[in-house]
């Protein structure tokens, strides 16, 4: 089959989250598996973008509401990702130094999607499946069925994968002039709540709906900032496939990142050299367990809570754990979590930034990786613990639920809560220090769920059974 991606994200030439990790691996294992996967995306400046070789291999001049505009397809020269990656420049409006919040979003996904399909419906064949993620993509299924534009692609398949359905990339009615020319009957399928609503209009008119782990589908059914009753009623079309993690780049055996490499044999000696290395850069004690968090510092991840229960925790341990967060985000989050460093001196620190690098290292080197997210619609980053024998401590939602199982249960080997509250997180640490203090099992858990195989191998087969049923 030919699958062509579309994602305003994908890794490494884009990544703000889990979407660029997804799209950046997911084609990979579908051309593996004997797809032809593609990967279609805005060109921004970012540094893969410069330092890599790219042939034009399409131009031309779109309208968008009265606006001419330029774009150029660039094909990545080399195929070094497993794919065929095509970036598409709009000149003064792709081409911007951050992925999102220019205040122009709307003006520039909108301009990425009239340009991707504008190219695609030229094609002297057409593609087996448009596969569209998040809201940056979501009018693509209503434009190939309603917009006479892009006539030629009526009958192509899509399927629309939500990374988050808190965002939905609302927008009003004075920017309706800037899509192409469709059926005004079916304006409706565009309208939510008196906005259009990329996102709900995807959930209407995709030929299927997927969500990136069976437990967030279920609770977008309950809650999806307004658009639960969508869910619920369109269910027969809607999936929940849990995400894969890129056993490639993500292997303590192997990983680029590291200098000391570990595999299940040797992960205790090994991980301690990284620890320690961690503890000296940071100013940590080395024979404390090391609890670290590592994501976008926002409430949806629960990073709101952090310094209040990591104060709190550290406090009731008697200094007996450290805790190390690597993130940014929202500037009080970011505040409160400095603001704590000079009180918890030697066994807490945080570096604000983006740094895939130290993320790796940090994998290496931590006892267990908390995420007390509010919601998670998957989460990769417990996948990657687990990976390189790193503790899951995690909040019940979500993508977390379905794949880190409580010590207390059969065969469990995560600690788990249900709220996403200072008190939980409190008693979490707790429970983490008990079972860092129990050695042996602690060693023996260790190595036991490095062997887990949350390949992409095992979702890439779900997503193909879908697409073979479309
Ligand atoms: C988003 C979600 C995260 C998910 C990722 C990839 O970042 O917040 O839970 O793992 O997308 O699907």
């Amino acid at each position: 089959m030919e699958i062509i991606h579309l994602s305003a994200e994908c890794y490494p030439v884009a990544k703000v989250g889990g979407l660029g990790d997804v799209v950046g691996a997911l084609p990979k294992y579908q051309c593996k598996a004997g797809h032809y996967a593609k990967v279609v995306m805005p060109a921004y400046n970012t540094k893969f973008m410069h330092q890599n070789e790219w042939q034009t291999d399409h131009e031309q001049d779109i309208n968008m509401g009265g606006h001419r505009l330029h774009y150029k397809v660039l094909k990545e020269k080399t195929n070094k990702l497993g794919f065929d990656l095509y970036c598409i420049l709009i000149d003064g409006l792709t081409n911007r130094d951050n992925v999102y919040s220019e205040n122009d979003d709307t003006e520039r996904f909108l301009g990425f999607q009239i340009a991707a399909l504008d190219w695609i419906s030229q094609w002297k064949h057409q593609p087996d499946i448009l596969h569209c993620h998040d809201h940056h993509t979501a009018l693509i299924p209503f434009m190939i069925k309603f917009c006479g534009r892009f006539n030629r692609l009526y009958k192509v398949k899509t399927m629309f994968t939500i990374h988050n359905g808190l965002y939905q990339g609302w927008f009003g009615w004075s920017k309706i002039v800037y899509l192409p020319l469709f059926e005004k009957s079916k304006v409706g399928l565009l309208e939510w709540n008196n906005m259009i609503n990329p996102m709900s209009s995807a959930v209407r008119c995709a030929d299927a709906v997927t969500t990136v782990s069976k437990s967030y589908m279920y609770e977008l059914m309950q809650d999806a900032n307004g658009l639960e009753q969508l869910f619920a009623q369109l269910h027969q079309k809607c999936y929940g496939i849990l995400n894969g993690i890129d056993f490639e780049t993500w292997n303590p055996n192997t990983d680029t990142y590291l200098e000391h490499h570990y595999n299940e044999t040797n992960v205790h000696e090994v991980k301690k050299i990284h620890k320690k290395e961690i503890c000296q850069t940071f100013g940590l004690n080395p024979d404390n367990p090391l609890i670290v968090f590592i994501g976008r510092l926002m409430p949806e991840k629960g990073a709101d809570l952090l310094a209040s229960a990591m104060g709190e925790a550290m406090y009731q341990t008697e200094g007996d754990v450290n805790f190390l967060v690597l993130g940014s985000g929202g500037d009080s989050i970011e505040d409160d979590l400095n603001d704590l460093k000079p009180l918890c001196e030697g066994i807490y620190n945080v570096y604000i930034g983006y740094n895939e690098g130290l993320a790796h290292r940090l994998y290496a080197a931590a006892d267990f990786i908390l995420m007390p997210s509010r919601t998670e619609p998957c989460g990769l980053n417990q996948m990657y613990a687990l990976r390189y024998g790193t503790i899951p401590i995690v909040r019940r939602t979500g993508g977390l639920q379905d794949t880190v199982k409580d010590l207390g249960e059969y065969e469990g080997f995560g600690i788990c809560f249900d709220r996403a509250t200072i008190g939980d997180i409190v008693i979490s640490t707790r429970r983490a220090l008990l079972l860092y203090n129990n050695k042996d099992f602690f060693h023996y858990l260790r190595s036991k769920i490095m062997s887990f195989d949350n390949s992409w191998e095992q979702s890439q087969k779900n997503y193909e059974r879908i697409y073979e049923s479309l």
